[in-house]
């Protein structure tokens, strides 16, 4: 990394508000292309003479031994090329993205979930692979299944991965002092990622061994690395493109290698192209979701509400293998305590393995399920002491001196949470509003309507450190335009813009002249996940890094020529000042160009500061945290659960926004996820450990219609980041989904006026109309019982 970076105020770089219009607000750089349908995905690439297509033939049991596999049925279909089966695979039969060693390609004894790939039939058509695996005919002897947390914890079922314990003081001494204490124990559901594109993979072989890949990865240096051992391959022979995807969510971390990794395997063995697209009831009968989770609580705390102790342990059901379920549930006990401070505390973690899909990295990695159990703490206090839930928040969130140390000790330097919190009351009127809706309820029979106001703090890093890295390579042409490639990749997300607004930035160059190429570990080797929403914290210091080394040599050489200092020249939208002199920045190139100076470039950045150390539980994790918070509004309808999200306000800290338009747009999508995700979206497995919501005709994901009817989305003003992130801009991608939460809180707060707010409805995840009847039923019940009780 050069210099200029390394001091937090470089002069071209990271100061607040660096970036000025034209660039602030630039549209998302495949805006046209996506709305008149020319930006090509994969399955839109032109397709390669003689292409073969992949489609995957799956378990029918949750746990079994197979006893036989007979494909001859399918082999005769004509049309069928080859069938895969794990014999097939020349190199490692072996998928697990953290080496876990758990994660066959293709089951060979042993099933171990319903629709574990088994075998893959290749083919000229799709159609007829499609026809053909269904022609297998395989034995299986059956063993016990464990499809959820519960069964898996009374069979002392094993753990994908290490339970980790974060604690600080001593919580069992604190928890007896305490003068009030409650307990319980919370359900959260998963969440299938529904990306519009689904898995799909193409490979391309060439000679030598070569393989080419297309894969809708978020992670093509992992991809790479996965097709080469799967082919027995040196990583050099494999090169992994992705251009866009239509969306990861995380979903696409680790688990777009099962696509890539079969299409390779089909086009290494038979010689020609081959693609994998899975059909959409395929993918998500074969990936991994959202972990669900169950958390059991117990909470110490005052008359006044103040927390004083908390023990919880938060269990995900994991699936079948490891996957990023250690980090996964890692960062849901990092976000447990969400902004708030437990003097006296203890998390625990459990990872267990079930018969079912492999859960996987979902937008927010396990964090959102940390925020809704601390969350619940807040609600079951403001209940018990009859505060307004708000007021225990305020009176809980991390502050100065003692009270600013996380359970994994921590400092929150800079927690802003108390001051977003009373900004977005004001502005939405939060305390009229509350008791306008009491007022409503207590004359409303059926109609109840419900607010709460959440606060989220999301930290921001890899928790694996190593990650926290990234590369770019810019290359300036003789022409004076410029192409730019980095280490992340584009889901709809607008890294890609960001980049390019740097990029123009720093140039000072119209749109025009800065084009943004596919990413391609063939450009830059080596990098993470485009995950942790850090895409644009680690490749927009990568990006600036390569500008600011082609830039030194361009001034440096114009100081000589021009004999000008260099703090005399400067890139503006005019050209190069250089002195009183104004040159073309083509004019400038060519001159460099000709004076045999090099005008290509490779960026790296790794974030400082940041360690972890999982042993003791203790580290700075994160670099920093981003803020928010929420504020929704929901009527229910007490007879049939139905329910509308009236309004939301959003308060968001995305630091100095890189690009306000689309950071309003990540807030708005992460919010509708977020919502989605705790009320509509159910996964329902059947005692067979079948997927039963395999389809959008029986999982529903939001609709235009479930948006919030008034949707106030507010960046928060004034927020530079205290760390020297790329012109000190938040990352953003992530941290807004939890805002969802402030819908669960809403309903909760309809449900519990219906026995005038005394006791805390326990409202569970996600909160269909069934859930919501079932809680009103419950909390109507109790009604009935104290009244009974007092006449
Ligand atoms: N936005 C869109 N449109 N599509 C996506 O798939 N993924 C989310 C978020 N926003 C996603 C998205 C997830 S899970 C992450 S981690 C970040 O984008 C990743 O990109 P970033 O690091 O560039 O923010
Ligand atoms: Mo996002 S879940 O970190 O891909």
């Amino acid at each position: 990394m050069s210099d200029t970076i390394a001091s937090p105020v470089a002069p071209d770089g990271l100061s607040p508000s660096a970036l000025a219009e034209p660039t602030r607000n630039m549209k998302h750089e495949s805006a046209v292309l996506h709305v008149t349908g020319r930006a090509l995905y994969i399955d839109d690439l032109p397709e390669p003479k003689g292409l073969l297509h992949v489609v995957p033939g799956l378990s029918e049991k949750a746990h079994a031994r197979i006893v036989s596999i007979d494909l001859a049925a399918v082999r005769a279909l004509p049309g069928v090329v080859r069938v895969l089966t794990a014999q097939d695979i020349p190199g490692e039969n072996q998928t697990s993205p953290v080496h876990a060693n758990d994660e066959p390609l293709l089951a060979q004894d042993l099933v171990q979930h319903v629709g574990q790939p088994i075998f893959a039939v290749v083919a000229t058509e799709r159609a007829i692979a499609r026809r053909a695996v269904k022609l297998a005919r395989i034995v299986y002897e059956e063993l016990p299944a464990i499809l959820d947390i519960d069964s898996a914890k009374a069979n002392g079922s094993a753990v994908v991965w290490r339970p980790l314990t974060m604690a600080r003081g001593d919580v069992e001494p604190a928890l007896a002092k305490a003068p009030r204490r409650l307990q319980g124990t919370l359900t959260i559901g998963g969440q299938e990622h529904f990306y519009l594109e689904g898995q799909v993979a193409l490979a391309q072989p060439g000679e030598a061994g070569e393989m080419r890949l297309w894969s809708s990865t978020q992670h093509p240096s992992e991809t790479q690395h996965l097709v080469a051992s799967v082919l027995g391959l040196p990583h050099h022979l494999v090169t992994t493109e992705i251009r866009r995807m239509g969306g990861g969510f995380g979903g696409k971390e680790s688990q777009a290698n099962g696509c890539a990794c079969l299409a390779a395997l089909a086009a290494s063995l038979t010689g020609q192209a081959a693609k994998m697209r899975l059909d959409r009831d395929d993918d998500m009968v074969i990936t991994g979701k959202r972990h669900d989770f169950k958390v059991s609580y117990e909470v110490g705390f005052t008359d006044q509400g103040d927390i004083l102790a908390v023990d919880m342990e938060l269990a995900a059901r994991c699936g079948w293998s490891a996957d990023l379920s250690g980090p996964v549930t890692d960062r849901a006990l990092f976000h447990a305590d969400n902004a708030y401070f437990y003097p006296d505390v203890r998390f625990r973690s459990l990872a267990l393995k079930t018969n079912t899909q492999s859960n996987t990295a979902f937008r927010g990695f396990g964090g959102p399920q940390g925020i809704i159990a601390a969350e619940r703490l807040i609600e079951e206090i403001a209940h018990a002491t009859g505060m307004d839930p708000l007021d225990v928040r305020l009176r809980n969130v991390y502050g100065t001196g003692e009270r600013d140390v996380t359970p994994y000790h921590m400092v929150v330097e800079d927690s802003i949470t108390d001051l977003v919190m009373t900004q977005l009351a004001e502005r939405c009127d939060y305390r009229r509003r509350r008791q306008a809706l009491r007022d409503f309820n207590s004359t409303s029979r059926t109609l109840r309507k419900g607010i709460a106001l959440v606060p989220v703090k999301f930290g921001i890093s890899f928790t694996a450190t190593h990650y926290n890295q990234a590369g770019a390579l810019v290359h300036v042409y003789t022409d004076g335009s410029v192409q730019v490639n980095h280490g992340g990749t584009e889901m709809g997300q607008g890294l890609h813009t960001k980049m390019v607004q740097i990029v123009r930035h720093e140039f000072a160059l119209p749109a025009e002249s800065v084009r943004i190429t596919a990413t391609t570990t063939g450009k830059v080797p080596n990098t993470s996940a485009t995950a942790a929403s850090s895409g644009a914290d680690l490749n927009g210091m990568a990006v600036l890094d390569a500008v600011n080394q082609i830039k030194g040599r361009m001034v440096a050489f114009a100081a000589e020529k021009w004999q000008v200092p260099p703090e005399q020249i400067a890139f503006t939208q005019e050209g190069v000042r250089i002195g009183d002199e104004i040159v073309s920045f083509r004019d400038l190139v060519w001159q460099v160009y000709f004076a045999r100076i090099s005008l290509s470039a490779s960026g790296f950045y790794k974030t400082p500061k940041i360690s972890w150390d999982a042993a003791t539980g203790r580290g700075r994790p994160f670099y920093y945290f981003a803020y928010g918070a929420a504020c929704a509004e929901v009527t229910l309808d007490l007879l049939t659960g139905e329910n509308t999200i009236d309004r939301v306000d959003i308060l968001h800290d995305a630091g100095e926004s890189l690009n306000p338009a689309i950071d309003i747009g990540q807030i708005e999508g992460a919010f509708v996820q977020g919502a989605g995700w705790l009320t509509t979206e159910e996964l329902v497995w059947d005692g067979q450990g079948r997927l039963r919501t395999h389809a959008p005709s029986t999982y529903k994901i939001p609709a235009c219609s479930d948006r919030p009817r008034i949707f106030n989305v507010t960046l928060l003003e004034d927020a530079p980041n205290r760390e020297a992130t790329i012109y000190r801009s938040k990352a953003v991608g992530e941290p807004p989904l939890c805002h969802g939460v402030a819908v669960l809180h809403a309903l909760s707060d309809a449900i519990a006026s219906l026995d005038a707010y005394r006791s805390c409805p326990s409202l569970d995840a996600p909160a269909t109309p069934e859930t919501l009847l079932r809680t009103i039923m419950r909390v109507q019940e109790r009604v009935r019982r104290s009244d009974g009780a007092s006449a």
